[in-house]
C-alpha cells in the first residue's frame, strides 16, 4: 500500500439526534427564544422520564444532612476497596488502555464541554443573598475568570493535548446530559426547584470519578481535571454542601413545600437520564472503534488512492468503497503484513506510513485514532515503553519540572487584560457607560453564559462578575 497522495476530505455530515440537535441550537452566545421554547418542552419530557425512576432522596430536607454523610461514607469505603483491590495486583477497573480512556474523555465530552451550565441561570439573581452560594459555585466552575481553572478550558486542553477534538461519531444519548444542562441554563425562572434538584444530584462525589483520576494518572493521563473535582465538590465545604444548604434557603416560604419538593426530586433524577460514565466505558471495544475510525475515513479516502495500491489482489480504492469492509479490510492488512499484531506498533509498515513526517498517510489520523490503532496492533501483548515500565502522569509531571522552568518563572500571566480582542474592546467601552452596578451586571451575565465564558471577553466578564458578586 503506497498512496501518493490523501486529501484532506470533507467532513462527513451525519444527521443529529434530537437531543444533539437541541445541544447545537441551545450552545449558541444567545439562544433565539425559538429554541428556547423547544427546550422547555423537550424537558419537560425528559421529567416525566424522570418521574419513573427510584429516588434516594429522603422525603424531609431535614434528613439531607445525613443522607450526604451516609453517602460520602459509601463511597470512601467503596474506593477503599478499589486501592486494596489494586494493591493486590488487580487489573485496572474501568481502561483498559490508552485508547480506552481517551475514547471515554471523547465520549463524555458533550457533557464536560458545558461544565457548571445548569447554574447559569441563577447569575441574573446575584443581589439575593439565597442564591449566593450556587453562584459562587457556577463562578467555581468557570474557574474565576482564570482560563487554567475554568473547567471548560481545562477540558478543552485535555482534548486537544490528545487528538481528541474532533468529536464525531457520538451517539444522541451522549448528548442527553449536556441538553438537559443547557435547557436549565437558559429555564432557571421556569424551573428553579429542578435546578437545585439537578445541582444536589450532580455535586456529590461519585466513586467513578476517584477511580477515573486513579487509572488516568497510572495511564500517563493528566488526572487533573478529574481531581480538581474530588477537592471542589466536597461534602464539608464544597459544591455538595453548598448545594444542600441551597435546598434549605430556597425553600419555599408560603406554600407547604410540597410540590416543590417533587420537583426537585425530579431535577435531581436527570442526572440519571441519557448515557453516563459507566455506560461510555462499557461500550467500549478497541475493534469496533478501529473499524468506525477506518470506516468514517473510508468516505474521504476511497478516491485518494492510486491504482497499484493494492491488498489481497484489490485496490484500496476497492477497499473504501463500502464502510462496511472495515473489519475484512483490517484483517487483510494483518495478512498481508502490513500490520504485525502483538508487536511494537513501529514495526508495522502501516503505521510507518502514519508516522513519518515523509509518510504517505502522515497527518490523516488524529493523536486520538492513533492511539487506536497503536493499541490494536500492540493488542495488550507488548510490554509498555519497550519492557520499560510506563512512568505516571505525575510521575512525568515531576521529572518535566526538575528540567524546566516553569510557568510562573517564565512570565506567564493567568489573567492577560491585554489581549488583543475586538470584544474585549467593546465591553470595557460598554463598562465604561454603566452607570451602576446593576448596569454592569447586566452587561455582564449575557456573556458569562455556557457558550462564551471560556473565551477571552467570557474569562474578562467572569473576573468582573466574580469581583462584583463578592462584594454585592
Ligand atoms: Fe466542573
Amino acid at each position: 500500500m503506497n498512496p501518493d497522495v490523501y486529501l484532506q476530505p470533507p467532513r462527513v455530515a451525519q444527521a443529529p439526534g434530537e437531543a444533539q440537535t437541541l445541544y447545537d441550537t441551545l450552545l449558541r452566545p444567545q439562544p433565539a427564544p425559538a429554541a428556547i421554547a423547544q427546550a422547555h418542552a423537550w424537558l419537560d419530557d425528559r421529567l416525566a422520564e424522570a418521574d419513573l425512576l427510584d429516588c434516594d432522596l429522603p422525603s424531609d430536607p431535614a434528613d439531607l444532612p445525613a443522607w450526604l454523610a451516609r453517602r460520602n461514607a459509601a463511597v470512601g469505603e467503596q474506593y477503599t476497596a478499589y486501592l486494596a483491590e489494586r494493591q493486590a495486583g488487580g487489573p485496572r477497573r474501568y481502561f483498559s488502555n490508552r485508547a480506552h480512556a481517551l475514547f471515554f474523555l471523547r465520549g463524555v465530552a458533550p457533557t464536560k464541554r458545558v461544565d457548571g451550565a445548569w447554574l447559569y441561570g441563577l447569575s441574573r439573581h446575584w443581589q439575593d443573598v439565597r442564591y449566593a452560594g450556587l453562584i459562587t459555585t457556577y463562578l467555581e466552575e468557570l474557574g474565576e475568570g482564570d482560563a487554567r481553572a475554568n473547567h471548560v478550558a481545562m477540558y478543552e486542553r485535555l482534548l486537544a493535548e490528545h487528538g481528541c477534538d474532533a468529536i464525531e461519531g457520538l451517539t444522541d444519548e451522549q448528548y442527553v446530559q449536556g441538553a438537559i444542562q443547557l435547557a436549565l441554563a437558559h429555564g432557571a425562572d421556569c424551573y428553579l426547584p429542578e435546578v437545585i434538584g439537578f445541582n444536589l444530584g450532580y455535586e456529590q462525589l461519585p466513586l467513578h470519578l476517584l477511580i477515573t483520576a486513579y487509572e488516568f494518572n497510572e495511564l500517563g493521563l493528566d488526572p487533573y481535571y478529574f481531581t480538581v473535582h474530588v477537592t471542589g465538590d466536597n461534602a464539608h465545604s464544597g459544591h455538595a454542601r453548598k448545594a444542600m444548604d441551597s435546598v434549605r434557603q430556597l425553600w419555599p416560604v408560603l406554600e407547604d413545600g410540597d410540590t416543590f419538593a417533587q420537583r426537585l426530586r425530579r431535577g435531581y433524577l436527570l442526572n440519571d437520564l441519557g448515557a453516563g460514565t459507566l455506560d461510555v466505558i462499557h461500550s467500549f471495544d478497541l475493534e469496533t472503534e478501529l473499524c468506525r475510525i477506518l470506516a468514517d475515513k473510508s468516505a474521504w479516502g476511497r478516491h485518494a488512492h492510486s491504482d497499484y495500491c493494492r491488498i489481497e489482489g484489490r485496490t484500496v480504492n476497492d477497499w473504501l468503497q463500502d464502510p462496511t469492509q472495515a473489519r475484512g479490510l483490517l484483517q487483510a492488512l494483518e495478512k498481508s503484513g502490513w500490520l504485525r499484531r502483538g508487536a511494537p506498533p513501529e514495526e508495522s509498515r502501516f503505521w510507518k506510513l502514519l508516522q513519518s513526517e515523509r509518510g504517505e498517510m502522515f497527518g490523516v489520523f488524529s493523536g486520538y485514532e492513533q492511539q487506536v490503532l497503536a493499541d490494536w496492533i500492540a493488542d495488550g501483548r507488548v510490554p509498555e515503553g519497550k519492557g520499560q515500565r510506563r512512568l505516571t502522569f505525575r510521575a512525568s509531571r515531576r521529572l518535566r519540572d526538575t528540567l524546566l522552568p516553569s510557568a510562573s518563572a517564565l512570565g506567564e500571566s493567568p489573567a492577560n487584560d491585554d489581549i488583543v480582542d475586538g470584544d474585549i474592546a467593546l465591553l470595557r467601552a460598554r463598562l465604561e457607560k454603566a452607570k451602576s452596578r446593576a448596569d454592569v451586571m447586566a452587561e455582564l451575565v449575557p456573556l458569562i453564559g455556557p457558550a462564551t465564558h471560556a473565551t477571552p471577553v467570557g474569562l474578562l466578564a467572569t473576573r468582573q462578575f466574580n469581583r462584583l458578586h463578592r462584594t454585592a
